[in-house]
């Protein structure tokens, strides 16, 4: 069975339509990478797999439930969590008060899961007490995601996280989502580092304008001569 399913979303914002039935589906365990050009929807996509759109029509299943109508606090209670393109981490709060504002949903004891996160991320140990405005990109991306895991999520929705970094960074990040995915967690991202996404995905999409173009596994993705041409960069 699916962890997550979504079929024939459209939606957007006001009156436009920007997804015009985009299908999404995300088995347990997989990494699932988004790739399109710019205003094909990819954002407006995962908000509305984490219920920030309003749909005209589709319908999104996640772990046996139909969560179509459902407030997003409600998703993350039932393992779903997103971190957004931007403005994804407290500037002006340090790294650790950032991961305890993501435990919000939380009643339980935090202390073991914080621990857990910080051998995941031993950057962000080193800079527990520094605010998160003062990082460099690739460690608020860190921060945004480590915030994201203390709701203790089996899908983690990530959007952009490469967006700006360094070449080093990418590959930094890239290797820290690995490290989270063996931890368990299932990831369904977009990226315009396509290549390197597309290496360590199960399953990618191409969307444009609002709309499913193609789908395959990584490696089909990555050999497809068209895909490559158009938008992998030659
Ligand atoms: N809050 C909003 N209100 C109105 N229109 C919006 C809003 N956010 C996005 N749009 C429009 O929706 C379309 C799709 O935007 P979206 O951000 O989903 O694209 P994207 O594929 O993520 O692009 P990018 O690669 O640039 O991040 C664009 O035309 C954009 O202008
Ligand atoms: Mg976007």
């Amino acid at each position: 069975m699916s962890l997550l399913e979504a079929r024939g979303l459209r939606g957007g914002y006001g009156d436009t339509d920007i997804l015009r039935g985009v299908d999404l589906v995300v088995g347990p365990g997989e990494i699932v990478v988004v790739i399109g050009p710019n205003g094909a929807g990819k954002s407006t996509a995962l908000r509305a797999l984490f219920g920030l759109v309003r749909l005209r029509a589709g319908a999104v299943r996640f772990d046996g439930h139909d969560i179509t109508h459902r407030p997003p606090e409600s998703r993350v209670r039932l393992g779903l969590a997103y971190v957004p393109q931007e403005r994804n981490v407290f500037p002006s709060l340090t790294v650790e008060e950032n991961l305890q504002m993501g435990a919000f949903v939380r009643r339980d004891d935090i202390r073991s899961d914080l621990e857990r996160l910080f051998e995941l991320f031993p950057v962000l140990a080193e800079r527990r007490r520094q605010r998160a405005g003062t990082l460099s990109g690739g460690e608020r991306q860190m921060v945004a995601i480590a915030r994201a895991l203390m709701t203790r999520p089996r899908l983690l929705l990530l959007d952009e996280p490469t967006a700006g970094l360094s070449l080093r960074s990418v590959d930094v990040l890239f290797a820290r989502i690995a490290a989270v995915h063996r931890e368990g967690v299932a990831i369904l991202m977009v990226e315009q580092n396509a290549r390197k996404a597309l290496a360590m995905a199960h399953r990618g999409y191409l969307l444009v304008g609002g709309a499913n173009r193609f789908e395959d596994t990584g490696p089909a993705l990555l050999a497809h001569p068209g895909i490559a041409e158009m938008f992998l960069g030659g």
